[in-house]
């Protein structure tokens, strides 16, 4: 393909994130739009390697840029950075002048970032399935392993408040809390009332995210949307909880080894009742390395008793678990299908425990 039919294939994407990825953040609209219109801004996503090129890595990098506070007019459009100004004839043309001055910064995101998240809405989810485990397995003290955690903000899930339509769970309401809502769907109840608490948290991660690095935490700020300031807002209480009381979190090109010998060797992890976590992580796999990261799991089930918790795209769902029906109206391909997998009498055990919005604005609890 020659640059110019590239280009137009990148103008082509850049329009389709603009009507159907975000149609709700006018900003991001009218930059994608403008995006598409200039072949020099274009030509920038050549800079990507092809498994990182994405229309919201670009994004997020001009947003990074935006944060680092850069006095530039574009600025004033950025809600992020307190901007209020809308979307206008004159934009397409700030954004040129900024790129044009940021090229550099915009092309080193390019070529060496990958867009990250780390989604605390998913924990609106996470908190009534580890009720659930606790229930389930008889006893209250868990040890969450959250296998390709980012910066193991979810390892916090019992810090937080979740609010459904009808009820509460989660910490009590106070200043600094994060606040989550979440509709709860369908006529099935939240587990009953089972205490437990965590004893042990360890996030595991290819990359994990460091807190304490500011241009780290910048970066996850800027993969985040400009106009969704009540997801910020929860993002930044939830690092502040977790500068209080951070958890373990390892690097590992291979998670589940290391998880294996602290299984093996820590007595605190022989303890209590192992939950290994994953929220879209297996989502990045191919299909010969997520069968064997399955086979590995569930090696560890029988010995320790692991009990594996993974929220994905249905795609990912354990083979041969059929899948649930999901509420009218909502499609399975946009969802993230919750399921439960452990031993049981030697025989390996697995369920369908839940439907959610991938960022758990809604759930449907299915046990
Ligand atoms: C989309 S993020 C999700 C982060 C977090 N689980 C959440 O729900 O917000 C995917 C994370 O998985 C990590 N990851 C991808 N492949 C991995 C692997 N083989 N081992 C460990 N972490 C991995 C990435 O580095 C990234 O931090």
């Amino acid at each position: 393909m020659d640059d110019q039919d590239q280009s137009q294939v990148w103008a082509q994407r850049f329009r389709h994130f603009a009507q159907v990825d975000c149609p709700q953040d006018p900003l991001y609209v009218a930059i994608c739009q403008a995006i598409a219109a200039a072949p020099e801004l274009l030509a920038l996503m050549s800079q990507a390697p092809p498994e990182q090129a994405k229309v919201n890595l670009l994004l997020a990098a001009i947003h990074e840029r935006i944060l680092t506070g850069v006095p530039h007019g574009l600025a004033a459009y950025f809600p992020s950075v307190g901007g209020a100004r809308m979307p206008d004839a004159q934009l397409a043309g700030l954004l040129l002048d900024f790129a044009r001055a940021q090229r550099s910064a915009l092309e080193a995101h390019l070529r060496h970032s990958r867009t990250q998240t780390n989604e605390i809405g998913r924990c609106a989810v996470l908190w009534p399935a580890l009720q659930h485990i606790a229930k389930l397995r008889g006893c209250t003290a868990l040890n969450l392993i959250d296998f390709g955690c980012s910066a193991g903000l979810n390892l916090g899930v019992e810090r937080y408040r979740y609010r459904y339509p009808h009820f509460s769970l989660g910490a009590a309401a106070g200043p600094g809390v994060p606040e989550i809502e979440c509709d709860w769907l369908g006529d099935a109840l939240p587990p009953s009332a089972h205490v437990w608490r965590l004893e042990q948290r360890l996030g595991l991660d290819l990359a994990p995210v460091d807190l304490r690095d500011p241009a780290a935490l910048r970066w996850l700020r800027a993969c985040l949307w400009p106009y969704d300031r009540e997801r910020a807002q929860r993002l930044q209480q939830a690092v502040d909880l977790a500068r209080g009381q951070a958890p373990e979190l390892r690097q590992s090109d291979d998670a589940l080894g290391l998880l294996a010998e602290r299984l093996a060797q820590d007595p605190a992890w022989a303890a209590s009742q192992p939950v290994l976590f994953n929220s879209w992580v297996l989502y990045y796999f191919e299909p010969a390395a997520l069968a064997q990261h399955r086979a590995r799991v569930a090696e560890l089930m029988r010995p320790y008793g692991l009990v594996w918790l993974s929220a994905e795209s249905p795609a990912q769902a354990p083979p041969g678990l059929p899948l649930p029906p999901l509420a009218a109206g909502l499609r399975a391909d946009a969802a993230t299908l919750w399921t439960l997998q452990w031993c049981e009498a030697g025989q390996l055990r697995q369920q369908a425990l839940a439907w959610s919005h991938p960022h758990g604005r809604w759930l449907q609890w299915l046990v």
